[in-house]
């Protein structure tokens, strides 16, 4: 089979994506893929590569996104065209414009997009994909847009009776006009302290936490950075944070909750994949009914936003509360580096990375 391996991208989850795609890269049984690695570079020029960067590109810096690896610019570009022989990988040595030299890299036969965040988890290259005609790993068109994006992510659960920590979108427009308006009506409506995302960004880029109106106004506008919509949150006191892993197409399984446990105080992006000191576990160390319930809330989850292939759910579990779950995110391409709870977890059920990459090829093609 041949398999289009797809990583990097323009999002700010660049390095995470090809941290994931190495790990996908090595759970590809050789003998049974031809991979070709197509790096996405982060002004979203697609390059084919020899193997998928495990190293950053600058070493030196204080920034911890710089400590994660990077789509290098000199691979040469590659694009995917329809011929009447099927789709095709074709690559062109000009870097600056397709010429004369173009040459064919041969068929594909599925994709496995390992991308993160906008531009990649969000339904845009499954777009691409699906009007080249390659099947893909994942979600389609439609639930990768809900998914990346909170306010339609968290109206598709209202409507299903997902419950949900206490939130408020807000339109840039709408603060423009009016926003006096918009902070009398968050703070009427919610406590601090509260936490300000963008509506479509993905490891805990661009949130803030808020204690004040001050701090309030400042959180949503660095969210306006990211997005038109900003999303306001109630901050969930004390509570831990689960996560369950799905997979199917017609037949949905479910993991039971794992538990990220850190020395950090934050679940934040630097900790999420550099953390030394990060131990993952699942099952979760919590009761049972609690564990139940994640498990069906993920389920729900998944099937509202009409998912396929893949995803992962995440849950705030807040011990003795009247509703002691609930659920914060659905993550359509969930990690797969080695800090990531989605392999882990169905390595516990007896399902290892190479098992793993299998099953989503196999659901892919479905
Ligand atoms: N967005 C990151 C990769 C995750 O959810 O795992
Ligand atoms: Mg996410």
């Amino acid at each position: 089979l041949r398999v289009l391996l797809l990583f990097g991208g323009q999002s700010s989850e660049h390095g995470v994506s090809c941290l994931s795609a190495a790990n996908v890269l090595e759970a590809l049984d050789p003998a049974r893929y031809e991979v070709t690695t197509v790096g996405i570079t982060r002004d979203g020029r697609w390059t084919l590569v020899e193997d998928v960067p495990r190293t950053p590109l600058e070493t030196d810096t204080d920034d911890p996104a710089a400590a994660l690896p990077e789509v290098g610019d000199d691979g040469d570009t590659v694009a995917l065209v329809r011929t009447r022989k099927g789709t095709q990988l074709v690559r062109f040595p000009e870097h600056d414009a397709p010429g004369s030299g173009a040459s064919s890299l041969g068929p594909v036969d599925v994709c496995f997009p390992v991308l993160h965040g906008p531009h990649g988890e969000d339904g845009t290259v499954q777009g691409l994909l699906a009007t080249q005609g390659v099947p893909y790993v994942g979600a389609d068109v439609a639930s990768s847009a809900v998914g990346i994006d909170k306010r339609q992510m968290k109206n598709v659960f209202t409507a299903r009776g997902l419950p949900q920590a206490p939130y408020r979108p807000v339109h840039r427009a709408r603060w423009e006009e009016d926003r006096d308006g918009v902070l009398r009506e968050i703070e009427g409506a919610l406590a601090y302290p509260l936490f300000t995302k963008p509506s479509r960004q993905g490891s805990s880029i661009g949130i803030a936490k808020c204690r004040d109106t001050g701090e309030l106004v400042a959180g949503i506008e660095e969210a306006f950075g990211y997005d038109r919509v900003a999303i306001v949150e109630q901050g969930v006191d004390g509570a831990r944070e689960l996560e369950c892993a799905l997979l199917g197409n017609n037949r949905v399984e479910v993991t039971p909750p794992g538990e990220v446990r850190t020395a950090h105080d934050f679940y934040d992006f630097e900790g999420k994949y550099l953390d030394e000191g990060l131990e993952l576990q699942c099952p979760a160390a919590v009761p049972e009914p609690i564990q139940r319930a994640c498990r069906e809330f993920a389920r729900e989850a998944y099937l509202a936003i009409g998912c396929r292939g893949m995803a992962r759910v995440d849950f705030f579990y807040i011990e003795g509360a009247t509703e002691p779950v609930l659920v914060n995110e659905i993550n359509t391409i969930p990690g797969f580096t080695p800090a990531s709870m989605f392999p882990y977890a169905w390595s516990t059920q007896g399902l290892e990375a190479p098992a793993l990459v299998d099953r989503l090829l196999e659901l892919a093609l479905e």
